[in-house]
């Protein structure tokens, strides 16, 4: 029986990783999966968390199991650099802990597919595991236009979406620091979606992966608050992976906002029991470490400088880029302007094959790089790289 299935393809972004560390080349420059890198390459553990892992060490008694839920002083302590000052907007927001983002957004689609939820709006090109989640839920997804041809969003192509929406429909929307294109809604642009969706009977579904790697903490969650401000309902998938660098530990979390807080004890044991039927409960680990970090001052502060460290190399090569304005027949400048991580380079799969087999450069077959897998060092070469294939 089990012959009958098929072989698949490996993941695409996760086969890259191999690809890369088996290639003996010395110069050779990963661009590939969304891991920050230092200037000097590398990926370290946030000295935050290795001091939170140490007291971790000493102090934890038990590895008891927790509930579904998993930790809830972690989901809390949270809140506030999520939500604001108002953490719970009047009592009606609360989460649950997750195995990562991607179990965060499995588990909001999951939700919203029980509520009633049959398609999911999106704009497209998206995080590739969007897709595949909706595909494996058998959620409908409802593609629209993301990225406008100068390189900022293309909010027409969103409206255009609402418009032909309705009940029964949900909307997915990157929080910020799109990946895998950088090119976030600005805060005018959130306010128009947030009062769009307020009059709208579509369901808000936030993905929140990448909060303080764009503009900062409190900005970067600009749009996920407009958005809780004006609807009843939203979900709100977050992650921890990027922003605490704790991506193989699976940290993080699913928020509800519910229309009443008398609302949210049913929303949420739905949500206990989905997760309980996939994964039964998230790994401990990792959001132990979180909660930690954010209920000791002097920790906070530390992660947030290593957070701004991050952010603040990330718009140098950003701008580095921008400066260097046309590689070939790729405008780079637009890059200075957009956030995050990732930006999509106008290069076909036969470029990104040529990049990666005559120069050593790894990046995904959409074009999308890794912009902190750029230091001043191998900058030159990329750049005179993508001239070469471009040209
Ligand atoms: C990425 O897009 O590179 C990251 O979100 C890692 C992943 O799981 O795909």
């Amino acid at each position: 029986m089990l012959d009958r299935l098929d072989q698949q393809p490996p993941d695409a972004l996760l086969a890259l990783i191999k690809l890369y560390n088996a290639d003996p080349r010395g110069d050779k420059i990963d661009l590939g999966v969304g891991v920050y890198r230092t200037g000097q390459g590398e990926t370290p553990v946030f000295g935050a968390i290795k001091a939170a892992e140490r007291k971790l060490v000493e102090e934890q008694d038990t590895k008891a199991y927790l509930g579904p839920e998993g930790d809830m002083g972690f989901v809390h302590a949270l809140m506030p650099h999520i939500f604001g000052p108002d953490a719970t907007n009047n009592g009606r927001i609360e989460g649950m802990q997750t195995p990562g983002g991607t179990g965060a957004v499995r588990l909001a689609a999951a939700l919203a597919k029980r509520a009633g939820v049959g398609r999911i709006l999106m704009g497209t090109p998206s995080w590739p595991n969007h897709a595949q989640i909706l595909a494996d839920l058998g959620v409908e997804m409802a593609p629209f236009r993301h990225a406008a041809e100068d390189g900022t969003a293309d909010l027409a192509g969103l409206k255009a979406a609402l418009a032909n929406a309705g009940e029964g429909d949900a909307l997915l929307l990157h929080g910020c620091c799109h990946n895998p294109t950088g090119i976030d809604y600005s805060n005018e642009q959130w306010d128009e979606i947030a009062a769009l969706l307020a009059d709208s009977p579509v369901l808000p579904i936030v993905d929140l992966a990448y909060q303080g790697l764009g503009q900062g903490m409190e900005e970067d969650a600009y749009g996920a608050r407009a958005v809780l401000a004006a609807v009843p309902e939203a979900l709100i998938a977050y992650s921890c992976d990027k922003n605490f660098g704790l991506y193989r530990d699976r940290v993080g979390a699913l928020y509800v906002q519910a229309r009443e807080q008398s609302g949210l004890d049913a929303i949420l044991s739905n949500g206990a029991t989905l997760a309980r039927a996939a994964w039964s409960m998230p790994p401990d680990h990792g959001a132990a470490a979180v909660r930690l970090v954010l209920r000791d001052s002097a920790m906070t502060e530390q992660w947030l400088d290593e957070l701004d460290q991050m952010r603040t190399r990330i718009r140098q090569v950003r701008s580095k880029l921008a400066e260097a304005g046309v590689a070939g027949s790729v405008d780079l400048r637009p890059l200075g302007i957009q956030n995050g991580m990732f930006a999509m380079l106008p290069v076909s799969k036969e470029q990104v094959q040529k990049l990666r087999e005559d120069h050593g450069i790894y990046m995904a077959g959409s074009g999308r790089i890794n912009v902190a897998g750029l230091t001043l060092d191998n900058l030159p070469k990329f750049i005179a790289a993508l001239a070469d294939v471009t040209a």
